[in-house]
Parts: C-alpha cells; structure tokens; sequence
C-alpha cells in the first residue's frame, strides 16, 4: 500500500507501487573499530531508510565492508593471519554491531563477495573500452591507512596526509590510470544544473572549488601488493582499494547480473557519507558512473565529524566507545534521540554524555514521560476504555492547528534530512501537550460528575495527540514508537497521521517509559582513559635524573623489521660509535624519511630484543593520542653529545 500525502488530512492510499528509494552508508574498513563516531553514519541512514518504508517506499538500504587495499593486507600479516580469514571474522564484528543496533539494512556487502568482484572488473573494463583507462608511471605520495594518493600540490613540505598527518609513502610504480581530467566541465555542468547535488551547500562548494581548479588524472592500479581485484586486462594489476569499493554501490543492486533489479534501484536516492571522503562520492565516483555511461545518485549528503566528551575519538584517550556500551547504559531509542536532537546533521558536533543525560531527563523522562503517564493513568481512571470526543474548545483547537502543523514541518524536516528540527517541532507539540494538561485541568474535570464530557474529550485529544506522536518518532525510536501504540491499543500507521482518528480501546498504562537518571549516584560509561600519556608520574631527585645517559644520535641506516607494522631498525652513529636500536615508530615514520635526522636515545637502557631484533638503547619520541613526533635537537651538534 502506497500514501500520497497531500497535506494533514489528505493522506490518501493510492496503489501506485513504482516509489522506490535506495539509501546507502559507506562500506567500513574491516579492520576499523566501530565507535560512536563511525557508526553514526549508519544510524542516521537506517532512520532514513526507516521513514521511506514508512512513507510507503520501496526502499532499499545498503551498508558493508571494505575489505582490500594494502593497509587491510599489512593488518593481517601482522597478525601472521591469512588475510582472507582475517575479513572474514573481521566482517563478522560490523554484522554483529549492526544486529545490535538494530540497524534495518536489506543488504550487507563486502568487497569480496563474489559478485563484487565481478562486476568491478566488468565496470574497468567498460572504462577502458570507452578509452578512459591508459598505462602509465606513477610517482607520488601515498597514504596507506586513508588508501589516497596525493600529488605534491597537495601536500607539504613534511609530506604528510593532509587528512590524517601520517607520513606518505613514496610511490613509484607502473600504473593504469583513470582519465579524470576529463571529466571535469561535464561535471561542472552536472553540478551547477543539479544545485541539491552534493549537502550541506558549505560542502557542496568545496567540491565545485576542487573542480574550478581542474582535475588531474589518477592512478587506478597497484603492483607493490596482491590483496585486491585483478584487473581483467592486465592480471599483474589490482584495482586501486577505492575504485573497487565505490562501485559496490551498484553491484549491490544487481548491476550486469539483475537488470530488473538495477533499473528498480539505480540510481541511488542519497549517498550518505562523512566529509573527509565527499571527494570520492562526489567527484570521482560520479566521473566514473559517467565513463560506463549510468546516470549519477541523485545526491551525496557528506555529514561532519563526532566528537566524543570535546576530544577527537581515539582509543588511547579512551573515547573510542563502542556503541553497545552506550546503548547498555542508556537504551538504543535515547542515544538516537540524542544523536539526532544534538547533532544538526552535516555540521561537525560533540557527543557528550552530560548532555546525553541532560536530554534523557528533560525531554525523554520528563515532556514525553509525563505527558504519557499522565494522560494514561487519568483515562484508566476515569472511563473503561478510550472515552469518545464531543463539543470542542478554544484551547482544543489550539492542541489541533499545532499538531497539524507539527505533521506537515515533520514531513517538509524529514524529507531534507532535517532531524534536529523534525524532533524540536514534535518536543513543542510534547510541550504544548503537558501546558493542555494544565490548562484544562482534568483532574478538577474528574472530581465533577457533570463535566464527564468535557474530561472525554480532553483525554481523547491527549491520546489522539500521542498517537500521532508514536507514527511520528517510529523512525527513530522504534521501542518506544512500539511501547506507545501497545499501550494505547491502536494501529502504527502513517496513513493515520492527523486529529480525531484514534479507535475507542482498552489502554495499559504500563511501566514509565524512560526512567530519570539520578546524576548524583549514576556511573557514566565514557570514562576518559588514565593512559601513560596523562598519568602523572610519581617525582624523582636530581640524582635519579643523573642515572639516566641521554645523548644525541644520527641515524645511518632505517629499515622495517620484516612482518612488523610498527618496529623500525634504526642505525645510529653516536659519537663515532655504531648503534643498533628497534624502536615502534613504524606506524608514523617511513623508514627513508628517518635517515639523517638526529635524534635523542636513553644510552644507558638495557639492551633487549623486540622480535628476535637486539636493541640497544631507546629513542624518545612525544606522544598525543595516535601522534608520535621523534624528539630532536634545535640546531648543529656533535653525535654523542651529551644531554642534562
Ligand atoms: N572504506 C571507506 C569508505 C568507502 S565507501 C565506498 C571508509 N571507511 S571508514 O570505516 O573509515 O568510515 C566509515 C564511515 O564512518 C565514514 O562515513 C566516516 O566518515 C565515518 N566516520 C568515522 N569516524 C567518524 C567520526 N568521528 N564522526 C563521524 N563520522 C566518522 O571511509
């Protein structure tokens, strides 16, 4: 059954099935941990998927892994793991995340699904019959854990990611690459004849920045590493980890397998995905769709970046939550509701669990919570089942014109991806609804047999009013949406949106749907890690200090320790002396770009050996989360010097 909302009062079944709305979040690299922040994605696009089902849609939701590329291979052989088995237990942990919170996702892909692979190669090789694809010499810079190629004029002079300021790699290698550069006017055209293209607009005219300065081709194409497609016309190749997961978006909806299926779905009605990977959605995936000839999604909506508690989520600083916990703590439907209310979608915003609570409190416990006991408990009281409405006042009408009013800004909100004001204009409605209680005073009403009537009708109107409130907030809090319509007995259904259509029913008044939290005695769930890094040491004496032999060192020789991520074998001069030292900087170094760097070491360390590698002494380095910068000295100084 389809609806066609007209306005409030006009929503009418029509049987036209041809609506059809495919929803999509990035797929995750299978070896990241999901926190709050990365799945935000996926439950602001599951809330989205939810309201078009609601509406009547055909929709279709996607999510999934990334699962090739070299930073993924590099993992596993870490871990002395077959990499394939490694994605696969990997992948398990997002299935699982998903489970759990309820994600409603119709498809989980993964880039080695068989038909994925088939169809990236079918997708290269339309691109390099429509000669879009030529060989060629890659030299450049490379960050392997965003999998992005940078060129010189990106970067500067420490050569570091502009996203996530790990050293780049530098790449030399035979290439196919991807004539991009030639795509840049057509998509210019696209985006100046298609203004709702890319959201926010703030985001939207970056992207037309990057292409008013032109775009150059890129490489598409790796030999250094196996762990990845082959290219169909040259097997020495695999396809660059980000062509290869850009086109899951298609493969998912039967692209070259299911034509029925494809047309159904493609193109998608919203990418969603987090800012500091809007240039791949936006620019290249488009150009790519362009090469094969597909008509582009309809739009790309490139969300901002989550904190959590006012700092950059990252394991050591212990902010790095993973979801369940919080949902455990607090329930799936509030931390939604926060997500949603908290965060203007698209903009950066900070999850904090004060305000968490805050929100739990004042809206869930409090406005939405009394409004429900109240009214429930007084018509329990009061009359054997939902009383019928009769003669109507000033004051109902005024409940009726906001309601009305609430249901059509809650569509116009929802339709653009506004949640902030979808959940503010449904919160007045809750507000307004209480101010009625006090207003019509139905417990002086109930004391008062000749005023029956009048007590049916204000209590009818406060269930009327939750009702629609139940349809509305469904999307979003689907338990609480449930509880509501359970307890007063009638059906979730969108088409019933509006005033006067509850059904007369018994009503439970039931448990209070959201328990306040008493701040004073509650232990909160993100507790900011006491890592080393911001323990505090007990003091030490001058002479403590002494026994410590610092010096200055050059480093000769710097080379990875073979089926190591992290330890790095350096080669020291220390005042004539050859040094060997392992140090765990790997992660953050290249080994190339230590060499003649001078650095400070404890000498005096006892020597020890890190996978079997003797080292001798110990290189000091600053840390700040996931930062790690070498210390040096200010200036020209003799290797071997001393430091006091
Ligand atoms: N594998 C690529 C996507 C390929 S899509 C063809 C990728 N994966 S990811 O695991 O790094 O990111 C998944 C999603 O999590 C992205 O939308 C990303 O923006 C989002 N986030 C990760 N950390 C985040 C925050 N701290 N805050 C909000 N979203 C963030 O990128």
């Amino acid at each position: 059954m389809r609806f066609v909302r007209k306005d409030v009062y006009l929503i009418e079944e029509v049987k036209d099935l041809s609506k059809t709305f495919y929803v999509t979040t990035p797929i995750y690299y299978v070896n990241s941990d999901p926190h709050i922040g990365s799945a935000y994605t996926t439950i602001v696009a599951d809330v989205v998927a939810r309201y078009k089902r609601m509406m009547g849609y055909d929709t279709f939701f996607l999510t999934g892994t990334d699962e090739h590329g070299q930073k993924i291979m590099r993992a596993a052989k870490e871990k002395g793991m077959d990499t394939k088995k490694f994605v696969d237990d990997l992948a398990q942990r997002f299935i699982q995340l998903w489970k759990d919170l309820e994600i409603s996702n119709d498809l989980f892909i993964r880039t080695t699904d068989d038909y994925h692979v088939k169809t990236v190669q079918e997708f290269f090789q339309k691109m390099y019959e429509k000669g879009d694809i030529y060989l060629g010499k890659y030299e450049g810079w490379y960050c392997v854990h965003d999998e992005t190629f940078w060129t010189e004029k990106d970067i500067g002079p420490d050569k570091l990611c502009p996203v996530c300021h790990r050293p780049l790699e530098h790449v030399e290698e035979e290439n196919y690459f991807f004539r991009l550069s030639k795509y840049t006017k057509p998509l210019l055209d696209h985006f100046r004849s298609h203004p709702d293209f890319v959201e926010p607009d703030f985001r939207r005219n970056e992207m037309i920045k990057i292409l008013e300065e032109g775009l150059e081709d890129i490489s598409v194409s790796r030999t250094s590493f196996d762990w990845g497609i082959p290219l169909p016309f040259d097997k020495k190749h695999v396809i660059y980890v980000w062509f290869d997961a850009l086109i899951n978006y298609v493969s998912a909806v039967g692209y070259g397998r299911d034509d029925e299926k494809f047309k159904k779905y493609w193109p998608a009605d919203v990418h969603f995905v987090g800012k500091e990977i809007n240039r791949f959605h936006s620019l290249i995936w488009p150009a790519m769709l362009m090469s094969v000839g597909l008509p582009l999604p309809k739009k790309i909506f490139a969300h901002g970046w989550l904190t959590v508690n006012g700092e950059k989520i990252s394991k050591s600083k212990g902010n790095a939550v993973d979801p369940r916990v919080l949902v455990k703590a607090y329930g799936l439907d509030a931390v939604k509701y926060y997500l949603l209310r908290d965060i203007t979608f698209g903009n950066d915003g900070d999850f904090s669990e004060d305000n968490l609570i805050v929100r739990i409190n004042a809206d869930l416990a409090n406005d939405l919570g009394n409004l429900v006991h109240r009214t429930l408990s007084m018509v329990n009281q009061n009359f054997e089942e939902i009383p019928d409405p009769s003669k109507e006042e000033k004051i109902d009408d005024d409940l009726k014109d906001l309601l009305s009013r609430t249901i059509n800004d809650y569509f116009s909100y929802m339709d653009s991806f506004k949640f902030t004001e979808a959940l503010i204009s449904i919160w007045n409605l809750v507000k307004f609804s209480n101010k009625y209680i006090d207003m019509t005073e139905p417990w002086l009403l109930a004391r008062d047999p000749s005023k029956k009537e009048r007590l049916g009708t204000v209590l009818y109107n406060l269930v009327d009013v939750i009702r629609n409130i139940s349809i509305m907030i469904s999307p979003i809090m689907v338990k609480t949406s449930k509880s509501l319509i359970d307890r007063i007995n009638q059906d979730l259904d969108v088409n019933m949106l509006g005033w006067h259509k509850t059904e007369k029913a018994k009503i439970e008044v039931g448990e209070p749907l959201f328990p306040r939290i008493d701040t004073k005695v509650w232990k909160k769930v993100i507790k900011m890690a006491e890592t080393e890094e911001n323990q505090k040491k007990a003091e030490i004496s001058i002479e403590d200090f002494a026994k410590i032999d610092l010096r200055v060192a050059r480093i000769k020789k710097a080379e990875r320790i073979p089926k190591s991520e992290k330890l790095v074998k350096l080669i020291l001069d220390v005042g004539g002396e050859e040094r060997q030292i392992v140090t765990g900087i790997g992660l953050v170094y290249t080994p190339e770009s230590l060499i003649g760097r001078e650095i400070i070491i404890i000498y005096n360390l006892k020597p020890t050996k890190l996978m079997g590698v003797e080292s001798n002494g110990m290189l000091l380095a600053a840390k700040d989360g996931e930062k790690l910068r070498i210390l040096t000295v200010d200036g020209f100084v003799e290797t071997g010097a001393k430091i006091s």
